[in-house]
């Protein structure tokens, strides 16, 4: 795509909330307690590379909030389906951290307009790459909207919550086509950590990337199993 290269350089400079960071931290809707690393794409464009993906691949992306690791996908790939239901800004995940980090959040918005504000910064932000569909589902939702081994990146960076990753797991492996990529954001999470930790008997060791990205190697098997309730 023209100019991508530098579109890119200008998403590394953006926190995936949609804004731009200052001298190096994020400052506004992303205070400074948040993680500048864990929020930029510069790793998801590494895990990008390392995974060889490229302009003949499709990418299906489960959470997308204001739609900057879906540009990213745009410049890179094909095509990127992009499921969100731009209704629940913040999850609170299963970590007592980070549900007292949301807490203290200085977001100046209710929350009714800050899911507009999600929704409004995607489209703003997409409408200019005729490569992204946008699906405003929840995951468990948009199961039926995709079908089986059309994918070749699965990036699971929706609700982080143990129960809620291993069903998107289990219900979106199978999208994957063979010789694709599960992946996803935010391994530091319980939940995501305890699923891609049990996952590595079965489909191999998984590298981690610098924003805490995470991705297996090339798909072999056709199933995988994850069972309720996994301790750390
Ligand atoms: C961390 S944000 C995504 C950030 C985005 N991938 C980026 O890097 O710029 C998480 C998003 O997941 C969405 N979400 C939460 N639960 C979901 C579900 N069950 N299915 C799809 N999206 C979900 C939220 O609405 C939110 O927009």
């Amino acid at each position: 795509m023209k100019g991508a290269e530098e579109k890119i350089e200008n998403l590394y400079k953006l926190c995936r909330m949609g804004i731009f960071a200052k001298g190096g931290k994020f400052s506004g809707l992303a205070a400074d307690s948040w993680d500048p690393k864990a929020n930029s794409v510069r790793g998801l464009d590494q895990l990008i590379k390392h995974r060889e993906l490229g302009e003949d691949s499709v990418v299906l992306e489960l959470g997308s909030f204001a739609g900057v690791s879906s540009e990213l996908f745009a410049l890179r790939c094909e095509k990127v389906y992009c499921v969100d239901p731009w209704c629940m800004v913040f999850d609170d995940a299963d970590s007592p951290e980070v549900a007292e980090l949301y807490a203290k959040h200085p977001f100046p918005l209710p929350s009714y307009e800050r899911q507009k504000w999600s929704e409004d910064r995607f489209d703003e932000r997409c409408k200019l790459y005729d490569n992204i569909i946008k699906i405003k589902n929840f995951s468990f939702g948009a199961v039926d909207s995709i079908e089986d081994e059309s994918i070749d990146l699965l990036y699971i960076d929706s609700n982080h919550d143990l129960e809620a990753v291993r069903k998107d797991i289990l219900d979106f492996y199978p999208k994957i086509k063979m010789g694709g990529i599960l992946a996803g954001h935010d391994y530091s999470w319980g939940g995501v950590r305890r699923c891609c930790i049990y996952l590595q008997d079965q489909l191999g060791q998984f590298k981690k990337y610098p924003d805490d990205s995470w991705s297996f190697p090339p798909k072999k098997r056709r199933q995988v199993q994850i069972p309720e309730g996994l301790k750390e």
